[in-house]
């Protein structure tokens, strides 16, 4: 089974085989007693809460995993840290507990009813029990959040127990430091640590790089750098045909043209499938470019809405930065200079706006800038001016890159739609009001059709409102539009050049007025 809408761990989580290693061996050296930090890196939606998740799941018996994400506590306040603690003491005690305490931080007496039920507790040093008693009561402030970091490492010494702490999204505890150095507080504190072991994720690349690699961040040499990128192609087409189901099974030879297109971010991948495996079976190219039209290249789609959504945070209403981005994406890779040019800008400001793109633009070796993340750099180039022609340039032959190039210089756009509301066209040609279906041949003159598959074109674009042309693309690569009405129609029906509509535009106003006076 597919699925997109959230975090993956058991039988949907695949691949991942050394990354979950490499997590569980520094559970193991926490055990140890040589508490081993993880900083796990990587962009949005690459797996990292997936992969902490699994973790936890597949941790030692005796050891307890909390995962926090940071976005649980919204808006962000210091309280985000009576959660951390919380979170700590349901790891190691909810079963005693029978129930969950971080979800019952607004109740302080039923915290302490909670807290009560837990016969590990009973024989507590009074002093960490009042603490613990009074953890949904006291206000937050410096003090007692430096209370609360201390409580996971006390109450383990205490119960004899190790515990792993995974802060997800850690990033946005940045948005504290209008109270304080959460960071600076977080490592004198932790630092002194033996019985819990830190996890810190986040999806701000370069902004957790600085934090544990800056010699200036509280967390210098405090973290191993954990990177997390997309699958490797073998696991990316396995996710595709292992994850559909058996009587929907995706072949592995269409599995490898997704991961050619898509690239091994196991979102994007999941999403595809999703999208594939709902259309009825059997699966090939034909099924899969409505697919992709549907969930990228449109402005409903799920991938696009979630690019869109990207676009919006990374540039916002700076029209400079997206003719920057666009720039990129389109002519990438390319040198400072060459985009400097294409939006007419010095190259100083150049540089500054690519570096306010972050992590969205990656720099090659060779200092020629690309939008790192390829697939969202087509979806920019698809949203550009005369970008509709993307689709077929990704996903469509030779010919339908040739009639799609000329439809939008007549300003049409071009899309691929399902089996189900194409009929018998490969391609819908949109402009204003007009819809024209399309059949592109790529056979040479004269062209031959069936008598059935003619009648079908007709009724279907009859009953669609749709007007129709087939297109001709000849060995040259020229694009000949043709009139079904000029067809010759014998035993079959044969078009020849004569058939050739010179001005398509005007031969759709003639038709439309046609319709409405007749
Ligand atoms: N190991 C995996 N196996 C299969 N799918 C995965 C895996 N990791 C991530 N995914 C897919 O990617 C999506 C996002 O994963 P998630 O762990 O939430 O990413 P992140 O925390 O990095 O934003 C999941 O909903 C799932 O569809
Ligand atoms: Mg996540």
């Amino acid at each position: 089974m597919f699925r997109s809408s959230a975090p993956v761990t058991a039988s949907g989580f695949r691949d991942r085989t050394s990354e979950i290693a490499r997590v569980l061996s520094s559970f193991e050296a926490l055990q140890a007693g040589a508490p081993r930090w993880l900083a796990l890196v990587g962009p949005r939606k690459v797996g990292k809460t997936s992969l902490l998740l699994e973790a936890a799941r597949r941790a030692p018996q005796a050891l307890s995993v909390a995962v926090v994400d940071v976005f649980e506590r919204a808006p962000l306040d210091l309280d985000v840290f009576r959660l951390f603690a919380a979170r700590c003491i349901d790891a190691l005690l909810d079963e005693e507990m029978g129930g969950s305490l971080s979800r019952r931080l607004h109740a302080p007496a039923e915290v302490r009813a909670l807290l009560h039920r837990a016969p590990s507790l009973r024989t507590l040093d009074p002093g960490l029990r009042t603490d613990l008693d009074r953890l949904a009561d006291d206000e937050a402030t410096g003090d007692t959040v430096r209370r609360w970091l201390e409580l996971p490492e006390e109450l383990c010494i205490a119960l004899d127990r190790t515990l792993v702490l995974a802060i997800d999204e850690v990033q946005e505890l940045m948005g504290l430091t209008r109270y304080f150095e959460p960071f600076a507080l977080m490592r004198s504190v932790w630092q002194r640590h033996q019985r819990v072991g830190y996890v810190i994720s986040g999806s701000a690349p370069s902004v957790l790089r600085e934090l544990v690699t800056s010699r200036h961040s509280p967390f210098f040499q405090h973290f191993h750098l954990f990177e997390l990128g997309p699958f490797e192609r073998v696991d990316a087409v396995e996710l595709l045909v292992e994850a559909s189901p058996p009587d929907r099974r995706i072949p592995g030879a269409l599995a490898e043209r997704i991961v050619d297109i898509v690239g091994g971010h196991p979102f994007y991948l999941q999403m595809v499938g999703e999208a594939l495996v709902s259309e009825p079976p059997p699966y090939d190219d034909a099924t899969l470019k409505p697919v992709l039209q549907g969930l990228l290249f449109s402005r409903t789609g799920r991938l696009s809405l979630y690019f869109h959504n990207e676009y919006a945070r990374l540039v916002g209403h700076a029209a400079t930065l997206a003719a920057t981005l666009q720039a990129i994406a389109q002519e990438g890779p390319v040198r400072v200079t060459d985009v400097a040019r294409t939006i007419g800008a010095s190259t100083a400001s150049t540089v500054r706006y690519i570096e306010r793109l972050g992590d969205a633009v990656q720099r090659d070796d060779d200092g020629r800038y690309r939008v790192a993340d390829a697939l969202f750099g087509t979806w920019v180039r698809w949203r550009s001016p005369g970008g509709t022609v993307v689709p077929m340039s990704i996903v469509g032959d030779e010919a339908e890159q040739r009639v799609a190039r000329i439809l939008a210089e007549l300003g049409f756009d071009l899309v691929y739609q399902s089996r189900a509301s194409r009929g018998a066209f490969d391609l819908l040609a949109l402009r204003g009001p007009d819809q024209l279906g399309l059949q592109v041949e790529r056979a040479p003159f004269p062209l031959r059709f069936g008598k059935r598959e003619w009648n079908r074109m007709d009724a279907d674009a009859r009953r669609w409102g749709w007007h129709w042309v087939i297109a001709a693309v000849d060995a040259e690569g020229e694009v000949h539009v043709l009139d079904p009405a000029k067809a010759r129609r014998g035993r079959e029906i044969r078009l020849g050049p004569e058939a050739g509509i010179d001005n398509l535009l005007r031969w759709i106003d003639e038709r439309r007025s046609a319709e409405w006076s007749g």
